[in-house]
This record gives structure tokens, sequence and C-alpha cells, in this order.
């Protein structure tokens, strides 16, 4: 693997997926690989799980790591091209970058998109700036239209659940429902979107999307998903609901309004067969979904966020062991 900025970047899904079990199994096994390596992370915007399970990941192969917060922890970057640079920003971006990548092995990044400008946000413009300037691999700490370290943690977890072996692989497909939830802000789309273009890559996985009318996500991640508009329709059978609140990408970024009754409740997961309740996290509780769900053997919640360990461990494994 020479990069991870998407589902794309994966030559066989099954192949990665049976990795991560491995590496989980045994978790130091590899710490040959990270030996005397250093993973970078920098990060344009908050987090929690990515920046601790990356650095839990690093040590874990036995790698170094250093995390950098931009414009807080260092000077504040100048991201546009032939400014002057009179005003607040102290260095560019094009210098940043490039030293910073002098400094690691493997380059983490995560850009959240602005949700103003679609073209902007869907051509990965400060992404890609970064991945350009890199001397070393880039990993994906989200972008602006994709988290495939959030899917991938995902389709560890539910191969877990289901007691995935990749020789007889699941005799009936899983039902996946990606449900639209309400929210009070207004929500990028890279968690959906690279969580269907994972789940519809997935042969063992029947994959549906669920989600209020104008709020269909970017179809050129969706493509082979069922996609519906009737939510307790959908969530029938469903043994797995991935809940999630994303803002229009066809009305960029404006939000659906007047949808509460989208929260997933006891009464919602009633409706699907025994199935578990998922989502990335951080959640809004009684929002998204209610404590009565979150708090419940059906929440598995703190199991893919825990998996987002092992899939960041083998994505390092994976970029490390070519080096
Ligand atoms: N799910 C996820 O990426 O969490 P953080 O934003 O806290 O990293």
């Amino acid at each position: 693997m020479k990069q991870f900025t998407s589902v794309n970047d994966v030559e066989n899904i099954d192949e990665l997926l049976n990795s991560a079990l491995k590496i989980k199994a045994n978790p130091f096994d590899q710490q040959e690989i990270g030996k005397n390596k250093t993973i970078g992370l920098i990060f344009f915007n908050p987090s929690l799980r990515t920046r601790l399970s990356s650095i839990k990941a690093a040590y874990n192969l036995g790698a170094n790591v250093w995390v950098l917060n931009a414009g807080a922890d260092s000077w504040t970057l100048e991201m546009a091209d032939g400014t002057v640079m009179d005003g607040d920003s102290q260095e560019h971006i094009t210098e940043a970058i490039q030293v910073m990548s002098a400094y690691c092995d493997v380059l983490g990044v995560r850009t959240f998109p602005k949700l103003v400008d679609r073209d902007e946000d869907y051509n990965e413009i400060m992404f890609n700036k970064v991945k350009s300037l890199s001397s070393v691999p880039v990993v994906s700490l989200e972008s602006a239209t994709l988290h495939p370290l959030q899917s991938f943690a995902d389709l560890i977890t539910i191969a877990e659940k289901i007691g995935y072996d990749a020789i007889a692989k699941p005799k009936k497909k899983v039902k996946v429902v990606m449900t639209w939830a309400p929210h009070p802000r207004r929500l990028p789309q890279a968690v959906p979107n690279s969580f269907a273009e994972w789940f519809s890559k997935v042969d063992w996985v029947d994959f549906t999307i669920v989600q209020p009318k104008g709020m269909e996500l970017d179809p050129k991640f969706t493509e082979g998903a069922t996609i519906m508009y009737d939510q307790d329709e959908a969530l029938k059978d469903a043994d797995f609901v991935y809940a999630k609140n994303w803002s229009s990408y066809e009305n960029y970024g404006q939000a659906n309004e007047g949808d509460k009754d989208w929260q997933v409740t006891m009464d919602k997961m009633n409706l699907t067969n025994n199935g578990k309740f998922m989502h990335c996290l951080p959640v809004r509780r009684n929002v998204v979904v209610s404590d009565e769900v979150l708090d419940s053997d059906v929440s598995i919640v703190i199991d893919e966020a825990t998996n987002r360990i092992f899939s960041a461990q083998t994505v390092f494994h994976e970029i490390l062991k070519n080096k």
C-alpha cells in the first residue's frame, strides 16, 4: 500500500480485513516493522478517537509518533498560493508540509470541509495539497469527503460480530442499513460517503441507505447500495444499523430541519433482526440516538472505537512493510 486516502487504495478488502483480525489477535507481534520509523499526525481539526487510536497503533508497531495541531501548536499557516503574507499567517503550507514530512515516514492528515463551496471540498483541494507536498506516504485521518480509517474499523467490527471467516464467507448476506439521523449542526458527508464506498464493495453485505428526500449523498459513493426514504421499512430485518447525520450534498452544506423522528430509538431497533447499533462517535445523545439504545447491549459503538486502533495499525503496517 502506497497511501491510504480511500477504499480505492486497498487492493483486496478481504485480505486487509484478515490482516486486521490477525493483528488484533496479536497486536505486539509486528514491532520490527515500526522500529526506527516515525508516524507524523497533523490535525487541522479536532479529534479524540483518530488522534489517540493512531498514536496507540503506532506504539503497537514499535514506531515513534508525533502529533501537531496545525495552527494551534504551530505557526499560523497560510493556505492560499500567491498571497502577500503581511497579515496574521506566519508560515506557508508549502514549507510546513515539506518540513513535517521530512520528520516522519508516514504522514497522517485530517482536513475537514468548509461546507461552503462543494467543488472545493469535493476536489479535496486542501488534502491534495498536503499530499502533493509530502515526501512520504499520506494516510487520511478524515478528509473533506472521506474517512476511510473509520469505515475500515466499522468493517472490522461487523466482521467480528458475525464471526467472519475469510474462507467460508457468510452464507446469507449481512443486512447493513445506514440511516440518516438528526443533528443540531451542519455536518460533513465524509463518514457516510466513506461507509457507503466501503460497504457497497463488500460482497457478503446487503447494503441499504435510508435518508429524508434531498439528503442523498454523491452518487459516486453510493453505487450498488439500495436507496430508501422510509426509515421503518429500511430497518426491517437489519443486522446492523449505522446512524449518522450529514448535511445535504445537493443543496450543499444545508441541514435538513424538522426530521427529529429519525432519531434511533429502541422502538426502531425492535424492527430489526436483533440488529446492533453503530455510530462513529462523537454522538449527541437523545438527538441522534436515545440513551436507551446507547446504554444497552444493542450498542457496539465502543467496539467500533476500539477497532480504530486496529484499522490504523493495519494500514500503518501495510505502508511501513514496504519501506
Ligand atoms: N470517529 C472519529 O473520527 O472520531 P474523532 O473525530 O474523535 O477522531
